[in-house]
């Protein structure tokens, strides 16, 4: 059995509405998507802006409730359970947005925003809980010293560590990555990405990792979700997608990495993102 199994969700989003208050047209963003990840698997959505990855993403979540389909986690009928069950299911499914900024409350400190999840979930005291803070902080490569700071003073690539750090406060076994580096200097990408790669690793995460960005892709994800207004184009491996593509669909989206990653003869990776 899988970790997170999808099959056949739907989304329409309705436009604007008629003068008798009725919406106007419903437009498909994701239409009849299914697809499987395992424990500690990465499976990369690709495709262009509008192609409905944020969407799926925030479905498999129960963000946003699909229209039809099914998404079961742990062998759990997500869309089915009741609001105490989907509570503790939201602590082992987890979502890290392209931008910190927005996903950090400018008024909380480093360290409250990365204990906070374990004050609703846990009942450790608050000497526990800041020093699993401080540790996750440690652990995301966030200082000691910039504990009770605030969002306004850390800058982008630190402010998505905490984001990171307080994702993995509750030990989620998924994470939802919606464009994790996109928002970030091209300086620091690597350096978040091999952050969660590493941990990724480390605590067996499985990753629905979504992004336009190929070369990272290609970095990070064991299996390819290839997606166009709303549908599936094709769903392989990354050795499949990258150096096979079916799909015209795809053959043009690799023709538009800026720069392919090397290989050699046997079609391995000549280099890698350097480690942090
Ligand atoms: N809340 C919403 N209300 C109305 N339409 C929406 C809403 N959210 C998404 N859409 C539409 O659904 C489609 C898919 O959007 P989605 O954000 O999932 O795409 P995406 O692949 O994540 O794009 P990007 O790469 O730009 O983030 C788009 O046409 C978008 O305009
Ligand atoms: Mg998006």
């Amino acid at each position: 059995m899988s970790l997170l199994d999808v099959s056949g969700v739907s989304k329409s989003f309705s436009t604007g509405r008629d003068f008798l208050g009725r919406p106007k047209r419903s437009l498909p963003a994701v239409h009849d998507v299914s697809l499987t990840l395992d424990k500690g698997e990465c499976l990369a959505v690709v495709g262009e802006s509008g192609a409905g990855k944020s969407t799926l993403g925030r479905m498999v979540l129960r963000l946003i409730k699909p229209d039809a389909g099914r998404v079961t986690f742990d062998g759990i009928d997500v869309l089915g359970v009741g609001s105490a069950q989907m509570r503790r299911l939201r602590q082992r499914m987890q979502m890290i947005f392209q931008d910190p900024h927005s996903s950090l409350n400018p008024r909380m400190s480093v360290a409250e925003a990365v204990a906070e999840p374990l004050l609703v979930h846990s009942d450790l005291g608050r000497v526990d809980r800041q020093k699993r803070a401080a540790e996750l902080l440690d652990r995301v490569g966030i200082g000691h010293r910039y504990l009770a700071r605030y969002p306004a003073e850390l800058s982008g690539g630190q402010l998505q560590r905490v984001a990171i750090a307080r994702a993995l406060t509750l030990k989620p076994s998924l994470i939802v990555c919606d464009e994790p580096v996109a928002a970030l200097d091209v300086s620091v990408r690597a350096q978040v990405l091999n952050l969660l790669r590493d941990l990724q690793e480390e605590f067996g995460l499985a990753y629905l990792f979504v992004s336009h960005d190929l070369a990272l892709v290609e970095v990070i994800a064991d299996r390819v979700l290839v997606m166009a207004e709303g549908r599936t184009v094709e769903q392989g491996t990354v050795q499949q997608i990258f150096q096979a593509p079916t799909e015209e669909y795809t053959q043009r989206l690799l023709a538009a990495i800026p720069v392919p990653v090397p290989r050699d003869a046997s079609g391995q990776r000549m280099i890698d993102v350097a480690r942090s």
